[in-house]
């Protein structure tokens, strides 16, 4: 009997613990709470930044759900790739902060020196405050799981950029 209405008790500041957590997040930001970009933390603002960013620049290509073109797996009649999603479903979340950064600023081409790939140079676009809302914005859509891999490769690799 004690065990149980220990049991209860226990359940019973689990869930307040989890109800305060979620008034949290309702009053601030659920997504910033979580995601750091090249180790800094990312406020709302930014997340909210990269995402008229991100409709602006990139969804023409990657889509406005980050679902990425039609049958991205499949290359190109012109020997190029389709632009792959940004989601979970891609591979974006299987490189760390600095290679996102510096594929995203100096293009596919920019990083592998004789790739030839439809993704632009975001370089003379976008400053790198807003390369790092836009990618923030989405590491901020993408499930727990993936933002845990992604945070261990991006640690992996330090943080030279
Ligand atoms: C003109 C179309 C186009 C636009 C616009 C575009 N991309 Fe891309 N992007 C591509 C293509 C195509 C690829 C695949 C490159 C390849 O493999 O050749 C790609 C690949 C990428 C990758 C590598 C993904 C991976 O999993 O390897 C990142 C990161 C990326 N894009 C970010 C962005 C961001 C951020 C924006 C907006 C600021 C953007 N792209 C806008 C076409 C585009």
């Amino acid at each position: 009997m004690r065990h149980n209405v220990i049991l209860v008790s226990a359940v019973a500041v689990a869930s307040l613990a989890a109800i305060a957590s979620f008034a949290q997040v309702q009053g601030g930001d659920v997504q910033a709470a979580d995601v750091t970009f090249l180790g800094q933390p990312v406020t709302g603002e930014q997340i909210a930044l990269g995402q008229n960013i991100y409709a602006q620049n990139c969804a023409s290509c990657h889509g406005a759900n980050l679902e990425g073109q039609p049958d991205w797996k499949r290359r190109l009649e012109n020997g190029r790739m389709p632009a792959p999603p940004h989601d979970e479903s891609g591979h974006t979340w299987h490189h760390s902060d600095q290679d996102l950064f510096a594929i995203t600023k100096l293009g596919v081409g920019g990083v592998v020196p004789g790739y030839e790939s439809d993704m632009l140079a975001f370089g003379e676009i976008l400053s790198d405050e807003e390369i790092a809302a836009v990618l923030a914005f989405i590491k901020s859509t993408w499930p727990e799981r993936q933002r845990e891999v992604q945070a261990r490769i991006t640690a992996k690799e330090g943080d030279g950029t």
